[in-house]
């Protein structure tokens, strides 16, 4: 049986994730793929640390030109998160020919386009579903399922940690820096949570749901963003005593021809599924013209949620490298070339 030897870069809420799973599952997966995934190496920056996962039979270094440089790992996770260092390290990983799967939505968002042609031109997939809405696997169902219709609208509750926090006051009476706290200790929250907490990681997961579902490229600047720092707990009573709730909402929309993006606090009616959605619960609408709404809901952070979906892109993966079919398919899922661009 063939052996696909893996690499990965982080082993911190999600790496631990990636290899729990990897190890838990391994029979099923084997038989899903014909073949036997191995982890091979796993790149830290602190190899000396306390780790709650089985490193039995797995390298752990500090040294990140392993990955590059064994010819038999074929495939790099990288979930160790920042933007320049992931950066230059998954262009070195691709001009060797690895295939990459990446959870960091804070480097896709800036660069997924420069990474993507690189994956094209070494032949390579670059893959990233776990990047937007932690478990829900929503880039997928917009490549496949939406393929052949038109999206009008993107919207929905994209960063679980705010949404966590926001559920906590409500409901538990948290004060704000509580909330935050417990989300971090959750492993919600980025390694730095300003990113969450001011819309920003929200804002990123948007434009890569626009690439995937108008098929045009936007920066951060082109994003309205106002984060929940400014929310008050009497905001939120004021809120629901009027019947609403506050949510962070991302919003992507054709206007007139013209796609405007947005991310922010929003009064939801409370009668509406939006306003259900708790904790770190993300839940992501797709309107497209043929199919009217649709609705896509699921754990938006965390370990075991954010790894699967690192799994179904390491499957998917697999499958290619065994059909021979790797950096044919979505090439980098940059964009859902079936879409006519929305206009500028
Ligand atoms: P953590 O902070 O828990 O873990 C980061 C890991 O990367 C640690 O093991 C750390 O090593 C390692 N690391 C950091 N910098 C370096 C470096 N320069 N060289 C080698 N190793 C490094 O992060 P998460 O697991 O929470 O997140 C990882 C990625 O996944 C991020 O891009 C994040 O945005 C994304 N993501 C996270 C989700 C979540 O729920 N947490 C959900 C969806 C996406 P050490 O342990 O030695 O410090
Ligand atoms: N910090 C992110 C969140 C992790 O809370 O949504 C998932 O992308």
């Amino acid at each position: 049986m063939k052996t696909i030897d893996i690499g990965i870069l982080g082993l911190g809420t999600v790496g631990s994730g990636v290899v729990k799973i990897l190890q838990d599952n391994a029979q099923k997966i084997t038989d899903i793929t014909g073949c036997k995934l191995n982890v091979k190496t796993v790149v830290v920056r602190d190899v000396t640390a306390k780790r709650n996962v089985d490193l039995t039979g797995i390298e752990l270094t500090d040294d990140f030109t392993k990955l590059v440089t064994d010819d038999d790992i074929k495939i790099v996770v990288e979930v160790m998160g920042t933007v320049e260092t992931a950066r230059s390290y998954i262009k070195q990983l691709l001009n060797a020919k690895k295939h990459v799967v990446t959870a960091n939505k804070d480097l896709i968002a800036q660069h997924g386009p420069e990474l993507s042609e690189l994956a094209k031109q070494n032949h390579c997939d670059l893959f990233y579903e776990a990047s937007v809405a932690g478990g829900i696997p929503i880039l997928r169902t917009i490549v496949n399922s939406f393929a052949a219709d038109q999206v009008e609208s993107v919207l929905g509750i994209v960063n679980g940690t705010t949404n966590f926090i926001l559920t906590q006051m409500t409901q538990n009476g948290l004060s704000y820096a509580q909330a935050l706290k417990l989300a971090q200790e959750k492993g919600f929250a980025e390694a730095d949570p300003t990113n969450d907490v001011k819309g920003k990681d929200a804002a990123y997961k948007m434009i890569i749901l626009t690439q995937f579902a108008f098929g045009k490229d936007i920066t951060v600047d082109d994003v309205k963003l106002e984060g929940i720092d400014g929310v008050q707990l009497a905001d939120i009573n004021e809120a629901a005593q009027l019947g609403y709730t506050i949510k962070l909402l991302g919003i992507a929309k054709l206007i007139d021809d013209k796609l405007d993006v947005s991310v922010g606090p929003v009064l939801v009616p409370s009668s509406r599924p939006l306003a259900a959605i708790q904790n770190e619960n993300n839940a992501v609408l797709v309107t497209g013209k043929a199919v009217g709404e649709t609705m896509f809901y699921g754990p938006g952070a965390g370990e075991l949620p954010t790894a699967n979906s690192v799994l179904s892109d390491i499957i998917a993966v697999t499958k290619d490298i065994v059909l021979e079919t790797t950096g044919s398919r979505f090439n980098g899922y940059v964009k859902n070339v079936a879409l006519a661009p929305a206009s500028d």
